[in-house]
């Protein structure tokens, strides 16, 4: 099950996501029609760098996956990676989700994703931004030491679907520290056989995977790239939290 964190551990994962989270408003600041994904990443990897911090996603997994931010596009829902030839159009929205491992030397994990749109955007996909982000906030309203997982995630699921939009069954949050991903796994929503008490100490990325039409997704023949099946939109919003006595903290806020 969970490791359960110190709070030495917990100060550092505090640190590294401070800094994350300024990282990703940075870049995310560079969002605009004509720039590519290549650039964000690039603008990523360089602050994370300079931050004295690792890439956590660079070279992860089975093939090595390229970037050091993932940037989905529209139907996209994660895992996006970053392509000189991908250029930004006014009306998309993007979900820029980055990892740092901090400090460089024997450091600790932070997992953090936001979904920005590209100039002007639709009001309807301004909804399913805004019903994503509330998504996470549920979490954060809801996440404290002794509650069950399936009941906080099954508010989340209970008010996106409740809003007429999908929640991505097939990818989850996971515990981050002392790997990107580690126990337990986090469903954003109720799967009768599957559930865990929350307990103090517990580090964990949640990260709803919200979509306007099915939940079906795709890996596309990047072999990284995770898309709705249906090509419907798709916003995504992720913090990595502490799980306290009466709540929880949010490591990767300002
Ligand atoms: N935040 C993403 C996740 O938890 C990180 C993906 S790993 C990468 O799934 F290899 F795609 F970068
Ligand atoms: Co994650």
């Amino acid at each position: 099950m969970a490791k359960i964190k110190t709070k030495e551990e917990i100060a550092l994962i505090r640190q590294g996501g401070k800094m994350l989270n300024k990282i990703l408003m940075q870049v995310a600041e560079i969002v605009r029609p004509g720039v590519s994904t290549f650039e964000l990443d690039q603008m990523g990897e360089k602050l994370i760098r300079q931050a004295g911090g690792i890439p956590a996603f660079k070279n992860y997994g089975q093939p090595p996956y390229p970037g050091s931010v993932c940037t989905s596009i529209n139907a996209e829902v994660v895992h996006g990676v970053p392509r000189k030839d991908r250029i930004l159009k006014e009306g998309d929205i993007i979900s820029l989700d980055v990892g740092m491992r901090y400090p460089a030397e024997n450091g600790l994990y932070t997992d953090m994703a936001i979904t920005v749109p590209v100039g002007k955007i639709g009001s309807e996909l301004q909804k399913l931004v805004d019903v994503t982000r509330q998504a996470l906030d549920i979490y954060k309203d809801n996440l404290r030491a002794g509650e069950k997982w399936s009941k906080v995630a099954g508010k989340v699921q209970k008010y996106v679907e409740g809003q007429g939009y999908g929640l991505v069954r097939d990818l989850v949050g996971h515990g981050v520290g002392h790997a990107v991903h580690e126990e337990p796994q986090l469903p954003n929503y109720v799967i009768p056989t599957y559930d865990f008490v929350l307990r103090e100490g517990m580090v964990l990325a949640c990260e709803p995977m919200v979509t306007s039409g099915d939940y079906e997704i795709e890996t596309m023949e990047d072999h990284w790239t995770v898309a709705t099946k249906d090509r419907k939109y798709s916003a995504h919003f992720e913090h990595t939290f502490a799980i306290t006595k009466t709540g929880c903290e949010v490591l990767t806020g300002k």
